[in-house]
């Protein structure tokens, strides 16, 4: 069935982080070392590690990467300092809320816990490596409960997906590809339908790469094309991931998901968002108040090394946007699926 190994787009060996570097595929597969805390940062931002929940992984070894270059043996004065790290690490990407959830339960994990500052140091590489670890189970778990909202028929489903939701974005497995997987070992899969995801291209680029490793049937389609293909009748279902859910559902992800939605809606095609319970923001009680990023508006003028309009135009280019709960069919966690307004009965299994 598949020809080749499982994508981990993170990996911790001996000292150092090893990321895929995102930027540069599906051209070339090549990796970054990363030593210092402020190249994790700096990788963040540029997007070589991308990905609510691979974010989160990288921020959790990127502050572990700061502690231990932190030279003091009082506590306090080490507490002080890793702030300063976790504040750098923060100020890398403000919607994906996977990078806060993690540098704060990498924080709340020294606070807590008694002991010198390198046996604290030791703690907060374990609980970075598990963070990990329990996001490749998570996924996992997403993938299983994913498969059993799906429509029951046809038999063997077309899905559509928005950006990259892979393992790339993940530990590995993936969130809405983790459900595409699993329903791929379960024989329920006809073919995955890829966005190709303007500006950056995540869909094009690395969704189908993804697929195309795994021997996935994949088509690429253009942004605008969903509501032709929903006429046609050529989907069943359509599966994102996200970047911040809040607690009445509203979920942000990448810009042009919103779109998507409304078209499946027009179309009666269900629309699943899958997610871990670490992208749920519950401090929010509605998308209103997610932080948008705006990227460089070179993203929008080009498409690779080409210009693709006159001098003159002006840009607008907001990463992401926020689907109303209303549109959701059902949120897939790891916990299982629930409709939006029911998030909330799983808050006291989140983990921070
Ligand atoms: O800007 P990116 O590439 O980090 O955006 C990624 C997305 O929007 C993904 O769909 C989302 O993070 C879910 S990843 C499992």
């Amino acid at each position: 069935m598949s020809g080749n190994p499982p994508v981990y787009p993170v990996v911790w060996k001996e000292d150092r982080v090893i990321l895929i570097d995102q930027t540069r595929l599906p051209a070339e597969h090549t990796v970054v070392e990363i030593r210092r805390y402020e190249d994790m940062a700096e990788a963040i931002k540029t997007m070589i590690v991308r990905g609510a929940p691979a974010i989160g992984v990288a921020a959790g070894y990127g502050l572990y990467l700061g502690a231990r270059e932190i030279q003091t043996h009082d506590r306090t004065a080490f507490l002080t300092q890793l702030e300063t790290v976790a504040e750098t690490l923060r100020q890398t990407r403000p919607t994906a809320v996977n990078l806060f959830w993690a540098i704060a339960r990498m924080l709340n994990t020294a606070r807590q816990t008694l002991g010198s500052v390198e046996s604290l140091k030791t703690l907060l590489l374990e609980t970075a490596k598990t963070i990990q670890r329990e996001d490749l189970q998570t996924c996992e778990a997403i993938g299983d409960r994913g498969v059993e909202v799906l429509p029951a028929t046809p038999e063997k489903l077309r899905i559509l997906t928005h950006c990259n939701a892979g393992a790339l974005a993940t530990a590995g497995y993936g969130t809405a590809l983790g459900v595409v997987r699993s329903a791929r070992k379960r024989d329920r899969l006809e073919r995955v339908y890829a966005d190709e995801t303007r500006p950056r291209l995540q869909g094009a680029k690395l969704t189908t790469w993804e697929c195309i490793q795994e021997g996935i049937p994949v088509t690429l389609l253009t942004d605008g094309m969903a509501a032709h293909c929903m006429k046609q009748g050529m989907i069943d279902a359509v599966v994102v991931g996200a970047d911040r859910i809040a607690a009445n559902g509203d979920t942000a992800n990448k810009i042009g998901t919103y779109n998507l939605a409304i078209v499946a809606q027009a179309h009666q095609v269900p629309f699943f968002v899958a997610a871990p319970l670490s992208t749920v923001d519950f401090e929010l009680p509605n998308g209103s108040e997610i932080p948008i990023e705006e990227r460089d508006v070179s993203e929008v003028a080009r498409v690779g090394q080409t210009t693709i309009c006159p001098s003159g135009v002006e840009f607008y280019n907001p990463a992401f946007d926020v689907t109303p709960a209303e549109l959701i069919a059902a949120i897939i966690t790891e916990y299982g699926a629930v409709s939006p307004g029911n998030l909330q009965q799983f808050q006291a299994k989140q983990v921070v």
